[in-house]
């Protein structure tokens, strides 16, 4: 059987290169997963852990990616001593649990670094494949602080403050294509987050950053035929897009 990972981790389109001299102030990039922690610094939206896909969580990528079954769990205020096992139990479903294993030890990790950055004991926890374009429209999360990791397909979309015309926030009767025209002052400089790399970012709810908020969209996959594994990580109450 051929891999089908090498088509999966491609992204659409034409990412800008995102390497700490690209990045706008208020962003933040490193190697290092303590790189989260500067979410929480005046002036920072978006924080991203870059790091390399994880070989012993691909073949759990893999066999999600290859199922015919629905992915999708949502865990509210779980506990986070026994994340892992409960993870892998959701996702096994019609898969060999032993293949996920290594996935939801990663999930389990992602969560307890979310909790420490957010100061929460029990994060919202969101693992789905998505076959649509999502959000497609550029826009700012009416939540607190979201992670986001996407382990296959092409990363989650997001624009520099100085790339954003924020007035021209909302569909308002418009197009999809007219509104994000509208939001977007130069499409060249959109940017893309790598497949595995981790950020956690801000939304419009974050006290005292409420004109500082990420805007971002969901990577268009329909036309690309590239379907995602999006990891979604936000404080127990929020539930914003
Ligand atoms: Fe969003």
């Amino acid at each position: 059987m051929s891999s089908l990972l090498p088509n999966f981790f491609e992204s659409a389109g034409s990412p800008v290169p995102m390497t700490e001299l690209d990045l706008p102030s208020h962003a933040t990039a490193a190697a290092a997963p303590s790189i989260l922690a500067q979410i929480v610094n005046p002036g920072i939206n978006l924080a991203i852990f870059e790091r390399p896909p994880s070989q012993t969580c691909l073949s759990s990528v893999e066999a999600l990616m290859q199922s015919r079954v629905p992915i999708r769990i949502d865990f509210k205020n779980p506990s986070t001593a026994d994340l892992a096992t409960a993870i892998a139990a959701a996702i096994a479903s019609g898969i060999p649990r032993s293949s996920v294993r290594a996935l939801a030890s990663d999930i389990s990790h992602l969560a307890s670094l979310f909790s420490a950055t957010a100061g929460t004991l029990h994060p919202r926890v969101r693992l789905e494949r998505v076959d649509d374009d999502g959000c497609a429209l550029f826009h700012a999360d009416s939540l607190n602080l979201r992670l986001l990791c996407t382990y296959a397909g092409p990363g989650t979309e997001w624009l520099e403050n100085s790339n954003t015309r924020r007035h021209e926030l909302g569909l308002r009767s418009r197009t999809l294509d007219e509104a994000n025209a509208d939001i977007v002052v130069d499409p060249s400089r959109i940017r893309r987050l790598a497949p595995w790399h981790v950020a956690i970012f801000s939304g419009r709810s974050r006290p005292g950053a409420e004109d500082n908020a990420l805007i971002h969209r969901s990577a268009p996959v329909l036309s690309a035929n590239t379907p995602r594994l999006r990891l979604c990580i936000d404080l127990p109450a929020d539930c914003g897009c």
